[in-house]
């Protein structure tokens, strides 16, 4: 038996693969573009049986068409996307074209596949979209983390982009019958995430000791959630969760982005002490907030712990420090992965030397 991963290269989809073959999983055939977010080498020490790369666009119907003809996969996960805000602000097209297209242009062929099985296998496939909580837009201080059932309110190029699959999604199963599912997780952190979002820029510009850029003052909240948990609830949706039905997964770990900054500054004050007696933190600069920048994010994720019994395994202490223990730890990947188009991004967003 095989799986249809898209993404696989990037942060989320790596830790899937990951985390899906060492409890056993089937093999995974991996569509993958490779841009500047996908990286192959996490994966290249993985034999062709366990993982199968194929570097192509979502957006490639024929190429869609003929991995799914040759090799049948039993269920689709889909990951691969633009997936960061800024990215979205300043060049929305890419988002436009991946997400909403190349989630059309999946759709499409795996409907086609599916109609094309017969019986059991027909009964059994699956199609796993994977959404984000940013679709539901931004929460006020006291309100209360949204349901499955919040109206979605999109408020960057990415986070509309992104329920524009959503919806496709859900039309493919109400029009269809199409064994489409959603889940809406919150903020991931932890091991190949590339650091142009919040906690690898900040934990590699500290231990280099750059400046840690904060957007406005720094109070918005995220629900931050380790990888391999969101990994794991993944997986459950894939083999447990119900057709037609969106699920929300977070981290029950709300933090505002200075306590984030500050968790990690500690972790470094901790094991990697700065000459003089100077504190990590002290590299903190304001800088212009970010266009539409949504305030709180947080999911109640209720559902998926009822009916799936999934609950994250990671505190958000123990996950951080882990996570910057990481990233110290694997410096050639962050050299691998720093180098070119990242240094030109710094450039052009902060203004920053790589
Ligand atoms: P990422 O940016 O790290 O990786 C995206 C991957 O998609 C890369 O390997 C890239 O090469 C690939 N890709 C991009 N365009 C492609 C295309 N046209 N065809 C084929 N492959 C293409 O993203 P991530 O953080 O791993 O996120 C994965 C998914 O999870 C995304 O759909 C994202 O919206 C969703 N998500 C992310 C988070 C988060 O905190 N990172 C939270 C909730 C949901
Ligand atoms: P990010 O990791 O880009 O995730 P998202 O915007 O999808 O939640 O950003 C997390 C938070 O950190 C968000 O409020 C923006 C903020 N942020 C900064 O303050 N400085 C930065 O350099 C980055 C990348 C993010």
């Amino acid at each position: 038996m095989t799986i249809l991963v898209t993404g696989g290269l990037g942060f989320i989809g790596t830790n899937f693969i990951l985390g899906h073959l060492a409890s056993g999983g089937d093999g995974v055939v991996d569509l993958d573009l490779a841009t500047y977010a996908g990286n192959p080498a996490n994966l290249s020490h993985l034999p062709d049986g366990e993982h199968l790369l194929v570097r192509g666009d979502v957006c490639d119907r024929a190429l869609a068409d003929r991995l799914l003809a040759e090799h049948r996969p039993r269920a689709v996960v889909h990951l691969a996307a633009e997936s960061h805000v800024d990215r979205s602000i300043s060049g929305p097209a890419a988002f436009v074209q991946t997400n909403i297209v190349g989630t059309f242009t999946l759709l499409e062929a795996a409907k086609a596949h599916w109609e094309s099985l017969d019986g059991v296998g027909r009964d059994a496939f699956r199609f796993l979209y994977v959404s984000t909580d940013e679709v539901y837009g931004s929460l006020g201080p006291d309100d209360p983390p949204f349901t499955e059932r919040s109206p979605c309110a999109p408020n960057s190029p990415y986070s509309a982009s992104k329920a524009a699959g959503d919806h496709l999604a859900r039309s493919y199963f109400k029009t269809y019958g199409f064994p489409a599912m959603t889940t809406h997780c919150s903020n991931n952190y932890g091991p190949y995430q590339f650091p142009e979002k919040l906690i690898p820029l900040m934990i590699i510009n500290a231990i280099a000791e750059k400046p840690l850029p904060v957007y406005g003052d720094g109070r918005q909240v995220r629900d931050w959630i380790h990888v391999e948990d969101h990994a794991r609830a993944l997986s459950l949706v894939l083999e447990r969760g119900a057709p037609g039905e969106t699920y929300n997964v977070g981290g029950r770990s709300e933090r505002a982005n200075m306590e984030v900054l500050e968790g990690i500054c500690t972790v470094l004050d901790e094991t990697a002490p700065r000459a003089g007696g100077l504190r990590h933190i002290d590299l903190a600069v304001h800088v212009a907030d970010r266009p539409g920048h949504d305030r709180r994010y947080a999911v109640d994720s209720t559902k998926i712990e009822e009916e799936l019994g999934f609950y994250p395994s990671y505190s958000f202490p123990d996950g951080l420090e882990a996570a910057v223990c990481w990233y110290r730890t694997n410096s050639r990947w962050v050299e691998s992965v720093t180098s070119g188009e990242y240094r030109d991004w710094l450039k052009r967003h902060y203004g920053m030397g790589g």
